[in-house]
């Protein structure tokens, strides 16, 4: 993974970044799981970062397990949910076969692997360790390479005496080389001072066809694709429900 990690090894300033928004996001994982899942009480989270969404299901009576490849993400998560079991381990290494009856990634982290053999090990992987059944929710951003832009989100987080200010820059995906660079620039301020850090990786880049062409070489149907905004040119954020085929 070409990964420059400063962002995902400040866990405390990374749950802060996103505080805003994960309550609805854990609401739409439990929406759909009421919709499509079998009702059972197994969560499994793959690459969950600093855990800032299992709380919401540990709440309300889930067993829920979080791995993740980062170690101070890990320690984080640990410390702010003593009821989750969380391990340290790779999209392309974890699997307890037939366990969860629930796995979600948001955010796009899917995208961090980044070749079609790493996304279909990771499917594959999962759909094992998934319970007849079992449903596997996939978010994630679509690319246009027909409309191709550099794209600059900036936005503000606070608490107490803390404050985030944060630029985050996608720069044009490569039809060809399937990538997207991402930039994140971040300026910390605490009471303990003030911190510059930047993040620089790659994503591997998806349309909704490569993304359906994938699922389709995978263990896992594709139950449910909802798509925002539904059509129209630029980015498109894609949420994909997706079902364990036999068991
Ligand atoms: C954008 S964050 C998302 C974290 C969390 N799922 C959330 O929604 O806040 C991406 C996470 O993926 C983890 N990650 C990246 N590649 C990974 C891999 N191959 N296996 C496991 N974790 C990975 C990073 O350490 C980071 O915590």
């Amino acid at each position: 993974m070409s990964l420059e990690t400063a962002l995902y090894d400040e866990p405390a300033w990374y749950d802060l970044l996103h505080q805003e928004g994960t309550e609805e996001e854990a609401a739409m994982v439990l929406d759909l799981f009421s919709l499509h899942g079998n009702g059972g009480k197994d969560v499994l989270e793959p690459a969950c970062g600093t855990g800032r969404l299992l709380a919401a299901f540990t709440k309300k009576g889930f067993r829920v397990t979080g791995y993740d490849i980062n170690a101070k993400a890990l320690a984080f998560a640990r410390k702010k949910n003593r009821r989750a079991r969380l391990i340290k381990s790779g999209m392309t290494a974890f699997c307890e076969p037939n366990s969860f009856d629930l796995a979600f990634n948001l955010l796009g982290t899917f995208r961090h692997l980044e070749r079609d053999k790493e996304a279909l090990r990771h499917l594959e992987l999962t759909a094992r360790s998934l319970r007849k059944g079992g449903i596997y929710i996939v978010q994630l951003d679509l690319s246009d390479y027909e409309h191709p832009e550099d794209d600059e989100e900036t936005w503000t987080a606070r608490a107490g005496l803390k404050q985030i200010d944060h630029v985050m820059m996608s720069l044009a995906p490569d039809r060809k080389r399937r990538s997207e660079k991402i930039l994140h620039f971040l300026n910390l301020k605490g009471p303990g001072g003030a911190k510059r850090v930047k993040s620089v990786y790659a994503l591997r880049s998806y349309d909704l066809a490569q993304l359906e062409a994938l699922i389709a070489r995978s263990p896992l149907r594709l139950i449910e694709t909802l798509l925002y905004p539904e059509d129209g040119p630029g980015v498109r954020d894609a949420v994909c429900v997706l079902g364990v085929s036999k068991k």
